[in-house]
């Protein structure tokens, strides 16, 4: 039986910041990291929110965590309990990952007598902007109680303080912040009131950046007595009147009551189980696992809004600056359009929005077209510096070229926008912006090409492919083989465009001389240098000169680490000179388009450079686990697949990349296990539009089944050693 719970005994002060992570729920509007109610800033407690950012001088742009309206510790007797200053005679948290509901419970030796908190909380998956809280308390003798809760604005930021002004103040029984942001001034509004089942004195303090009440009470021994708590969140990004929507929020929650706003809430929950819940028979810790993957992907999930996506370290706090990269479209995006194709339109629809930027990055570098940013933020600004590590000897910042060089990202978009037409069927997205988008990327890449006098072919120069660790190198294997399906794509749009619409056409063709572009993107895949597999070996160099490059093992190469948070790429890095790559690049090719190569060739290529892939990034492991189990080695992609699915729960990700702090949720990996499962061991496909399993479980694998949305049908697999059945449930999904 699958627990649907994680839990944690004991209190770890070094645990603090993983744990966060680990325990964090979410609506895709914010993200509540798993910490305790009486932590201040210096124990990271963070309602991270999507997609409204600040900078503050130089530092890096990040985004925004709202004033903390969960704030809330107790004294008894005048005296003070909160960790980690006063020690717990016990403690205990717990994760439902059903429902999305973050549970602690913590007893204190209190002067010869315990002295209990419970308390459970969660992100309403029904009204976005709502937080709902339940804290009990209890002690053994009776004793005077001093709850002291509210709203605390000092919050945590790794580049901040991003609120200039706090306007705290109080109507009727709701405290409200509005805070105010550096950079462009905008607001983030906050409410909170409460209830409580005793009868109690209230008193208001207000502290610095702190809207507290102190609610007091004669506890009688043995007994439990509640507080509610109400928090609503709204921004003026969100809409005009926030505040009052965000007042409002907390005044309808509070009349309707905490048992009916979780039932509310669990039932939103239980909508998302039903269509994504994946069942292993025979595997109880991969099914965990993956659910638990599963899980934080819904926990992160725009529905609030019709263009958004997702940052590489979901809602966990503003580690990698809240930025969106290629793990979107590239390892996220298939749970979505499988399970909820409206939010992966959101995503994308959010690439519409920031061509415009990318098509001012292009231009910055001196080309046409869109080139998309690697770090993207609002509007498709580029987060992304050209110093973006922190040398740990120096302390200086070193040029890394992630942003200018890694022009791969532009065609993840497509690959994102083309995946959707063809799971959904629908040229929708094509027709509201999409269609512009891969053009503007084809143009891109065609303005990057270059020919040798004398030469044949077409080559890219000077990239940087998904392996970080190698810099400025031509001709890297994926990046060619992605520009050339970025052309392909634009000839299928520019071939499919009735299709698409009169009104894209019109559009198009008054914008873009078309057949000039049919003509040079034909010209473009049918010249573009592809890295091919060599004649004996089988393998294709990730670049070139990649093969006279050092051959070392990892083990060795470890060993010639100076400091434990060196950084392994750049000019100095002890992989530069190297076969050691930091995640799958070749094989993330491969998989992709597995269908073009033989078996051998990938089998080779796959035993080449596992040993060579430090998997230094998240990313990596999923895509050895996919292109196992195409190559039928479902028991060599399992280690794999778990690694991607466990990554959040195992908490062993890379926390630094030089000095820089890069913790967080690992959205990419979940996203990398769904695939694997789906797609890999069950083996889910399109064969001349339709679906079609190829399964090949792991051997310890007895049955999966799941549910999936193809075309706007609803399917149901079921999947055991020797059968796999694909059922259309005849039931059209919006
Ligand atoms: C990886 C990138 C990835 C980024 C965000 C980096 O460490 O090399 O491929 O996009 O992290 O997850």
């Amino acid at each position: 039986m699958q627990s649907w719970s994680i839990k944690e005994e004991g209190f770890d002060q070094e645990r603090i910041s993983s744990v966060g992570n680990k325990f964090l729920v979410g609506n895709g509007y914010f993200g509540i990291r798993g910490t305790l109610q009486e932590f201040n800033k210096n124990e990271y407690p963070a309602i991270n929110l999507a997609g409204i950012y600040d900078r503050v001088g130089d530092a890096w742009r990040e985004p925004l965590n709202a004033p903390n309206g969960l704030y809330t510790y107790l004294e008894f007797n005048h005296k003070e309990y909160r960790l980690p200053e006063v020690e717990a005679f016990s403690h205990n948290i717990s994760l439902n990952y059903r429902h999305g509901i973050f549970t602690r419970t913590t007893t204190w030796n209190a002067t010869g007598s315990k002295l209990t908190v419970n308390a459970e909380r969660f992100a309403s998956m029904e009204d976005k902007h709502l937080i709902a809280m339940k804290y009990s308390v209890h002690s053994e003798v009776e004793g005077d109680f001093r709850l002291v809760t509210g709203i605390d604005a000092d919050v945590w930021d790794i580049n901040g303080p991003h609120y200039d002004e706090i306007l705290l103040s109080q109507n009727q029984d709701i405290l409200k912040s509005i805070a105010i942001t550096h950079e462009s001034k905008d607001q983030v509004c906050v409410c909170e009131s409460y209830q409580m089942d005793a009868s109690h004195q209230e008193q208001l303090v207000a502290e610095d950046r702190k809207s507290l009440r102190v609610l007091s009470f004669h506890a009688e021994a043995g007994k439990t007595y509640t507080l509610y708590k109400w928090i609503s969140v709204y921004t003026n990004k969100d809409e005009a009147n926030y505040e009052d929507a965000a007042y409002g929020t907390v005044a309808k929650a509070k009349t309707s009551g905490y048992e009916a706003v979780l039932e509310k809430h669990i039932a939103e929950w239980e909508k998302k189980w039903n269509i994504s819940e994946v069942i292993i028979d025979g595997d109880l810790e991969a099914m965990e696992a993956l659910n638990y993957s599963i899980y934080h992907l819904h926990c992160i999930a725009p529905r609030h809004t019709d263009h958004l996506s997702i940052a590489a370290r979901g809602l966990s706090g503003q580690t990698y600056k809240g930025a969106v990269f290629w793990d979107t479209e590239m390892f996220m995006l298939d749970f979505f359009l499988l399970t909820e194709p409206t939010v992966a339109k959101t995503l994308l629809k959010y690439r519409i929005d920031t061509l415009e930027g990318a098509k001012k990055k292009a231009k910055y570098y001196g080309f046409q077209g869109a080139f998309y940013a690697w770090e993207s933020q609002e509007g498709g600004y580029d987060a992304c510096s050209d110093y973006n590590v922190t040398d740990v000897f120096t302390g200086r910042q070193m040029r890394t070229y992630f942003k200018d060089k890694q022009i791969h990202i532009s065609s993840a978009v497509v690959y994102g926008i083309m995946r959707y037409v063809d799971y959904t069927g629908s040229y929708d997205l094509l027709a509201e912006g999409g269609a512009e988008v891969i053009l503007e990327c084809a143009r891109f890449y065609y303005d990057l090409l270059l020919k040798r006098i004398g030469g044949n072919y077409y080559e890219l120069h000077d990239v940087i492919g998904p392996d970080e660790y190698h810099e400025r190198v031509n001709n890297n294997a994926y990046t060619n083989k992605m520009a050339q399906y970025t052309f392909d794509s634009a000839i299928r749009v520019i071939q499919t465009l009735s299709s698409i619409g009169d009104k894209t056409k019109e559009r198009l063709s008054n914008n873009y001389d078309l057949d000039a572009l049919l003509h040079s993107f034909k010209d473009a895949t049918e010249w573009l240098y592809i890295p091919q597999a060599d004649t004996v070996t089988g393998i294709i160099q990730q670049f070139d000169g990649y093969e006279k490059l050092e051959e070392v093992g990892i083990e060795e190469l470890k060993g010639r680490l100076l400091h434990e948070k060196e950084y392994w790429g750049g000019a100095y890095g002890i992989a530069t000179h190297t076969k050691i790559i930091k995640q799958a690049d070749v094989v993330t090719m491969l998989n992709l388009f597995s269908g073009e190569y033989s078996e051998d060739i990938l089998i080779k290529n796959w035993e080449y450079y596992e040993p060579r892939t430090e998997h230094g990034s998240s990313l990596s492991a999923c895509m050895y686990a996919m292109l196992a189990c195409k190559c039928h080695m479902p028991d060599k992609a399992y280690p794999f697949f778990m690694k991607s699915a466990l990554s959040d729960i195992s908490g062993k990700g890379k926390e630094w990349a030089g000095l820089i702090y890069i913790g967080g949720t690992h959205p990419a990996s979940s996203g990398g296990a769904y695939m694997t499962a789906i797609e890999g061991f069950a083996g889910i496909h399109q064969e001349k539009g339709e679906l079609r399993a190829k399964a090949d479980l792991p051997s310890g694998w007895e049955r999966m089944a799941f549910k999936i949305v193809y075309k706007g049908d609803l399917y149901h697999v079921n999947i055991t050693k020797d059968h796999a059945e694909v059922r259309n449930l005849g039931k059209h999904m919006d």
